[in-house]
């Protein structure tokens, strides 16, 4: 090898920790709790969310072990200086990697267990910025366009990109939402789907106004994936020949579906079987981004749905071979890693690590 690889470029978006050390005046501490104390509601979503679960999930805690405790992966997952145990001083390499580290008095591991926390999103320079224009608050606040315009807030760590020819030009860390590109930026609108909107106080106690849910659901959502797919199940007969086309659409994201990591990947699964429940004939589809790690890294291939474009996977089998009585199952499952990977990486999950979104079983008398 010429030179070490590294799978991404480290940009100016996530290099460093965000140096964010101070409450804005009137609030006590930069932790969620402390805005839950008026903001109730929202705190309650938030910590549903995986934004909240960003340091504690246990497949990110295992696999940031197995990629070697490195510190660049903290600058997304908890992002905030204070979360970090060491202050990052500088770099001994020119590419970024290989941080100058020098432990950090202030550190705070009530706040790194918030991982993506309120203040990541809202506070800069002391001032707390929101969507509204027209609030009275008891601490700074200001209306700030990345709170409420396209990809907003969310670009410094699901829309980066690198540029360089021999690392890979468009998988950013964990490969979020990569496939989106520049002129199509500005026309996504990553809080319309991703924090729907909400009549409700903003505030405890205040009037109701036009709020956003603070969810953002995705792959680990069932309802989120299903109601992005739309999956029509079709059998043509020719004589003794039949086949079954499954089409698949993405008709809720704007990005692929599935999107995120590469590790994400949908798998269609065609069954015939038998009245005793024997499997007459199977055949398995798989919908994934496949990259090519070394020597370069080059996508090879991806056959993720594109938004509005069907897809169309068949299955077909001989009639007059089938007992009576057989079915044919069609299943779409979504998963957020493979099995492979999960056995690699040592991550003993207790959810499960996928799920079907689609399912049709049809009885073949015919
Ligand atoms: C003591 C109560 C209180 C605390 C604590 C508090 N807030 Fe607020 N916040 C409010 C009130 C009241 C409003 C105004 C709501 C309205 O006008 O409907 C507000 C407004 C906001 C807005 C909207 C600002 C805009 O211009 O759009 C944001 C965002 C916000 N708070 C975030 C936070 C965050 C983050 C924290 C924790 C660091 C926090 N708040 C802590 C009471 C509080
Ligand atoms: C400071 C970095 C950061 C910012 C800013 C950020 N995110 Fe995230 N987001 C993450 C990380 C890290 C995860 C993955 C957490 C995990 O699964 O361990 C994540 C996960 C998600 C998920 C996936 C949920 C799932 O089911 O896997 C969605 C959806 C999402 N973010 C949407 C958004 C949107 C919309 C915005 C802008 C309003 C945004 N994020 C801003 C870091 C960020
Ligand atoms: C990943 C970024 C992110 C995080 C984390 C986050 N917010 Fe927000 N928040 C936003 C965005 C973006 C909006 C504006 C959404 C819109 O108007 O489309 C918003 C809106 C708000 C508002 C204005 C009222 C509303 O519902 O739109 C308040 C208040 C608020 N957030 C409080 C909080 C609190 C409290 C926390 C932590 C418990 C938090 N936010 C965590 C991104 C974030
Ligand atoms: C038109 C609606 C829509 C828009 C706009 C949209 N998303 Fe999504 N997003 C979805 C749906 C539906 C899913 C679940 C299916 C999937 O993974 O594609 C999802 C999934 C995700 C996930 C989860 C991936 C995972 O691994 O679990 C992330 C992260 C995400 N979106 C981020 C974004 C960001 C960032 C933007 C803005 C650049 C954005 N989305 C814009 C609908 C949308
Ligand atoms: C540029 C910001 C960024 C950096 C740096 C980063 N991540 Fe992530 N990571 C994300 C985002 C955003 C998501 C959510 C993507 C999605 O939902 O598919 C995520 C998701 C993940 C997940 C999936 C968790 C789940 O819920 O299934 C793992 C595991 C992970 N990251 C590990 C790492 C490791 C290990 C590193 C360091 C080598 C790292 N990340 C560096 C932004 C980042």
């Amino acid at each position: 090898m010429v030179r070490p690889m590294n799978i991404f470029v480290v940009s100016d978006d996530f290099a460093v920790p965000m140096l964010i050390t101070i409450p804005p005046e009137g609030i006590e501490s930069l932790k969620a709790a402390s805005c839950g104390e008026c903001h109730q509601q929202i705190y309650r979503e938030w910590s549903t969310s995986m934004h909240a679960k960003a340091w504690t999930d246990p497949y990110y805690q295992v696999d940031l072990v197995f990629d070697g405790n490195q510190q660049i992966c903290l600058n997304c997952h908890i992002p905030l200086q204070n979360q970090q145990e060491n202050l990052v001083l500088g770099f001994k390499d020119k590419e970024r990697f290989k941080p100058i580290l020098e432990k950090n008095p202030d550190f705070d591991q009530e706040l790194q267990q918030e991982g993506v926390t309120c203040v990541v999103c809202h506070l800069r320079d002391g001032v707390i910025i929101g969507p509204y224009a027209d609030v009275e608050a008891p601490h700074p606040t200001r209306f700030d366009p990345l709170m409420t315009a396209g990809i907003g807030v969310c670009r410094q760590c699901h829309v980066v990109s690198g540029k360089r020819w021999d690392t890979f030009f468009r998988i950013p860390p964990c490969g979020t939402v990569s496939e989106i590109r520049k002129g199509q930026a500005a026309t996504i609108d990553c809080n319309g789907c991703h924090m729907p909107k909400i009549n409700r106080p903003a505030a405890d106690d205040g009037e109701n106004r036009q709020s956003s849910r603070h969810l953002w659901q995705g792959g680990h959502d069932r309802k989120t994936v299903q109601k992005a797919l739309q999956a029509d199940l079709e059998i043509i007969k020719k004589g003794k020949s039949r086949k079954a086309n499954l089409s698949l659409t993405n008709i809720g994201a704007d990005h692929f579906l599935p999107t995120g990591t590469p590790d994400r990947h949908l798998t269609i699964l065609f069954s015939l079987s038998e009245p005793s429940g024997k499997v007459f004939k199977e055949k398995t589809y798989t919908l994934k981004r496949t990259i090519m790690w070394r020597p370069f890294i080059v996508d090879l291939w991806d056959t993720r749905l594109k938004k509005n474009m069907p897809e169309t996977f068949s299955f077909s089998w001989k009639h007059d071979n089938l007992l009576g009585g057989s079915t044919l199952t069609v299943t779409v499952r979504y998963h957020l890693l493979d099995e492979a990977r999960r056995q690699r990486i040592g991550y003993r999950n207790t959810a499960p690590i996928s799920y079907p979104v689609f399912q049709q079983t049809l009885p073949l008398s015919e």
